[in-house]
């Protein structure tokens, strides 16, 4: 974390922040975390800690439980044993409503936009909702504020040209873009990127990598991505998931080194 560029005055702001040993504070934690669906363990004992402005992105092969750890840190599963602490304090019991409201924001592995309406709508539902799974469709969503900041947040995954069009006509890394607008609406503390590229080719990779780089750097962000290239470059530590457990938790270099990750996910 040393070498990170980053200043803990960032956060200083964050009264419910705890500190870590680095001294930098420590946003979500997860403890002894797991899931079980019909006595198969997908998320087994996972440890994770998680400081402020960090890059971390999370590998494993397909199935070893990356977005159910997703979804037990946004809330979308409740976990069966142990504990998702977020800025210092435990929200396991809390719904995904709560914790978004504490600053966690999420992207899906599958596309959950409304398609039938504006790229601008769709981020002011998102400003309105808390969550955009829990939008309450009555609620005005015209006002200026709520409108400057729709596009603000469509500028910052350049998407500002194109507000007024229909979702339904856009590209898919158009779509990918818009729903990287929707967790940064929220003006969150920590974004969950599952898969930001998949799907995506190789121009549009390079620019949602380009657009993740130039996010706020206290902005914290844990990403499963499997594009090696741009995740690599983005990365500044990694966790390595096997079977639902962590197998490997480290900086970027000693991961890759590890003969464990070449073994697990490397493949060689
Ligand atoms: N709701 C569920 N019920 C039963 N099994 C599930 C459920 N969700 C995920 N799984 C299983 O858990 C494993 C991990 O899934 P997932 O977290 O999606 O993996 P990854 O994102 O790493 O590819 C898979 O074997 C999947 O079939
Ligand atoms: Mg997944």
């Amino acid at each position: 974390m040393s070498d990170m560029a980053f200043s803990s005055s960032a956060c200083a702001t964050h009264s419910n922040s705890v500190l870590d040993t680095d001294a930098q504070p420590v946003v979500l934690r997860a403890s002894g975390l797991g899931i079980q669906f019909g006595g198969l363990k997908v998320v087994d004992n996972v440890d994770l800690s998680i400081a402020a402005g960090e890059r971390r992105l999370l590998l494993g092969p397909n199935g070893a439980g990356k977005t159910t750890l997703f979804n037990l840190i946004a809330g979308d599963l409740r976990a069966t044993a142990g504990t998702v602490t977020l800025f210092g304090q435990d929200v396991t019991a809390e719904s995904t409503a709560s914790r978004a409201r504490r600053g966690v924001a999420r992207t899906y592995q599958i596309i959950t936009l409304f398609r039938e309406t504006t790229l601008l709508r769709n981020v002011q539902l998102a400003l309105m909702a808390g969550t955009r799974r829990r939008w309450n469709p009555w609620a005005s969503f015209d006002g200026p504020g709520s409108d400057r900041r729709a596009r603000d947040v469509l500028e910052q995954v350049e998407l500002d040209t194109k507000v007024h069009s229909i979702v339904a006509n856009c590209s898919y890394g158009e779509m990918r873009r818009l729903e990287i607008a929707l967790a940064l609406a929220q003006s969150p503390r920590i974004v969950l990127l599952d898969e930001p590229l998949a799907g995506l080719s190789g121009p549009e990779r390079r620019r949602v990598g380009a657009l993740l780089s130039a996010l706020p750097r206290d902005l914290t962000i844990l990403m499963i991505e499997h594009d090696m290239d741009i995740a690599l470059a983005y990365a500044e530590t990694i966790t390595v998931l096997q079977g639902g457990r962590v197998v490997v938790d480290a900086d970027k270099q000693t991961v890759l080194d590890d003969p464990r990750t070449r073994e697990i996910y490397l493949g060689h």
